[in-house]
């Protein structure tokens, strides 16, 4: 995801964009951009963080009441100057910034190139510049040519546009957030409430496909009614600044006569009221939720399907790679690395295909056979981690390709790939890794399936698991494992085992309570109980046990083993197994690792509460291990 600003009022914009920019790049920063509209557009875009942008902007030469601005997390098109926000038209008339992925925008752009438009930029976004300024030559008015080309768009956006002659921005949203901020210095646009927080904290939320007009020159409002917006801040629902019923349009006028009025794309003119946050703003950037780490597990439901919106191009490019390699690795650290695990088995078990999952920092002990026909998949959230980058270097002396997949394009290891797979997971904040990890695993199975030639099966599974993703995040839930932490929050050791997938994920789920909550948490195969670990049971040893339909009958079987022994078993399945305690999850089948390890991520998430720790950050840790 990225941050996406827009300001209209009586100063000079730059000013608030550039600040509003600051508190938005925790969605995102690899490049930024603004555009400021006077008379004309000017504008300004870096590949690199807001702090460079402000260094390269002149406020003196770049002025104007109305401007958009953008801090990017790429997701089509690379780390470049080019294609960082805002995107225009063929005349550089029409400025826009876009938060999300326009799914369709490959055709979208064969039809506009048909017509002659030129695109400048690699990316999804810059197609809706080109869709208002074709819709503009059918004599559509500005208004109604931006409602046109928004009805086109198919996947996730929120984006703000401009047009010189226009003093006018206009917004729209669907998937992707748009909030709009009223304050007495001027209205604001944007991803999130932090950008205009010190300005105001009366906001309206906006509903998906609803497209917002703040106009500078505003007509007299529909009900005749003019009010500024200091009276307007002290009502709880601007609507009632008139009362009147026939007022459909929220319009909120601002101090120097600026409207809002809000229309949604399917129902028309709709009233949306104005709410106020009490929020400081680095809360803000955790919305309802106290820490970064539980707010990126209940995104899960979200992230799951941006891990499959992946560019059709690239994804067949990597199939045929797998297809004609002799030799595959799975190469990552940490969760990564489970996550490698994870697709080694699915590899294995859903397209017949034999993968090596292997530490990355192990790697360079498998060198001596790598050829010019081995095919490394490195996987890595940060994409900075040296292990992998050591790793990637052995592969790529050896000749062997490099396929990397990532959570931000322009990350080290996308430059020292040959192919990219991007994870959409957003910015991962939290120095654990979690729905980067679902990411990495579901994007895995993704390429099993596409490789087995069952792609759209596996597409409407990744669907049809929203809601029980959404039900394993919920409060209820949550409340659920609180009560299970309560009870492992004081034990010295934590077992875990699983066979499989489950394995894999048994792996995961250890490592997630060892480094949040210092307790020694650690996995096994269950096969390899008795080969030794059993002697470390003792009464009341608390062992989570992860279990698949698949082989249920051997892990319950291990399970037992560590109850004849006085072990305290708690079950992890979509069946109850007489467990001493079960947390009951879908049967999810192959993606079984990704519904499995959510219940233990909220509880590793509890734990850390419970001993009185800073889940987001882990002592000793970093998100980002750059050195070996
Ligand atoms: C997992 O919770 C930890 N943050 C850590 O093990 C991490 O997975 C590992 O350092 C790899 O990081 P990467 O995915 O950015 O390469
Ligand atoms: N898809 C757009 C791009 O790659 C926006 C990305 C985002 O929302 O971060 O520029």
């Amino acid at each position: 995801m990225c941050g996406i600003i827009g300001y209209i009022g009586e100063e000079n914009a730059v000013y608030f964009l550039l600040k509003g920019l600051k508190n938005l790049e925790y969605r995102g920063y690899d490049s930024a951009g603004i555009a400021v509209l006077s008379d004309v557009i000017k504008w300004k875009k870096v590949a690199g963080r807001v702090e460079e942008l402000c260094s390269r902007v002149n406020p003196r030469e770049m002025s104007g009441r109305i401007g958009i601005a953008h801090t990017r997390w790429a997701t089509h098109g690379a780390v470049t100057e080019r294609n960082a926000h805002p995107h225009f038209d063929c005349t550089f008339s029409i400025a826009v910034v876009h938060n999300g992925i326009i799914e369709n925008h490959r055709h979208l752009k064969e039809i506009l190139r048909e017509k002659g438009h030129k695109f400048s930029s690699d990316t999804d976004s810059e197609v809706i510049a080109h869709l208002i300024e074709d819709a503009l030559l059918l004599n559509r008015d500005f208004v109604s040519a931006c409602m046109h080309a928004f009805s086109s768009l198919e996947g996730s956006f929120a984006a703000i546009v401009m047009k010189e002659g226009e003093h006018k921005i206009v917004g729209v949203r669907k998937d992707s957030p748009l909030v709009i901020g009223v304050s007495a210095r001027g209205i604001f646009l944007a991803s999130d409430i932090p950008s205009f927080l010190e300005w105001t904290n009366r906001v309206i939320y906006l509903h998906n496909y609803d497209m917002v007009v703040v106009d500078a020159d505003p007509a007299p409002d529909a009900c005749g009614d003019v009010r500024n917006v200091r009276d307007m801040c002290d009502v709880r629902d601007v609507n009632n600044h008139c009362g009147a019923s026939h007022c459909g349009a929220l319009s909120a006028l601002t101090e120097k006569h600026a409207s809002i009025r809000i229309y949604n794309l399917n129902e028309g003119l709709v009233q949306r009221p104005v709410d106020s946050v009490e929020v400081d703003i680095e809360q803000a950037k955790k919305g309802e939720f106290r820490h970064f780490m539980l707010k990126e597990i209940t995104e899960q439901a979200d992230t799951i399907k941006k891990a499959i919106q992946q560019d059709e191009e690239t994804v067949k490019n990597v199939i045929d790679a797998i297809k004609n390699a002799f030799g595959i690795f799975f190469i990552g650290c940490g969760s990564s690395y489970h996550a490698c695990l994870a697709g080694s088995y699915l590899f294995s078990r859903i397209a017949k295909t034999h993968v090596n999952a292997v530490l990355a920092s192990e790697f360079e002990n498998y060198e001596h056979f790598l050829t010019d026909k081995t095919l490394v998949f490195a996987v890595s959230q940060s994409g900075e981690t040296a292990d992998v980058l050591d790793a990637v270097r052995v592969a790529r002396d050896r000749g062997s390709r490099v396929i990397s997949i990532v959570n931000m394009m322009g990350c080290s290891l996308t430059r020292e790939s040959d192919e990219c797979l991007l994870m959409n997971a957003g910015p991962e904040i939290c120095v654990l890794s979690t729905k980067t990890y679902t990411s990495q695993v579901t994007l895995m199975a993704m390429l099993a399936y596409a490789l087995a030639g069952n792609y759209d099966d596996f597409v409407s599974e990744v669907k049809r698991l929203y809601l029980d993703i959404y039900n394993l995040t919920s409060r209820t839930m949550r409340e659920r494992l609180c009560e299970v932490a309560k009870m492992l929050a004081d034990k010295e050791h934590i077992y875990l085992i699983g066979r499989g997938l489950q394995y894999a994920t048994a792996l995961e789920a250890a490592l997630k309570i060892k480094e949040v909550s210092y307790i020694h948490a650690e996995a096994f195969a269950g096969g390899e109980l008795k080969h030794g670990p059993l002697a470390l049971i003792d009464k009341g040893t608390p062992c989570i046990v992860f279990v698949s339909k698949d082989n249920a009958s051997k892990i319950i079987s291990n399970a037992e083993e560590v109850r004849a022994r006085g072990g305290y078993i708690i079950g992890i399945s979509s069946v109850n197994y007489d467990f001493d305690c079960w947390i009951k999850v879908p049967d999810s089948d192959m993606l079984n690792p990704v519904v499995q390890i959510i219940p233990v991520q909220i509880l590793a998430y509890q734990l850390a509460l419970l001993r009185g720790l800073d889940p987001d950050k882990p002592r000793n840790l970093a998100k980002s291990v750059t050195v070996t």
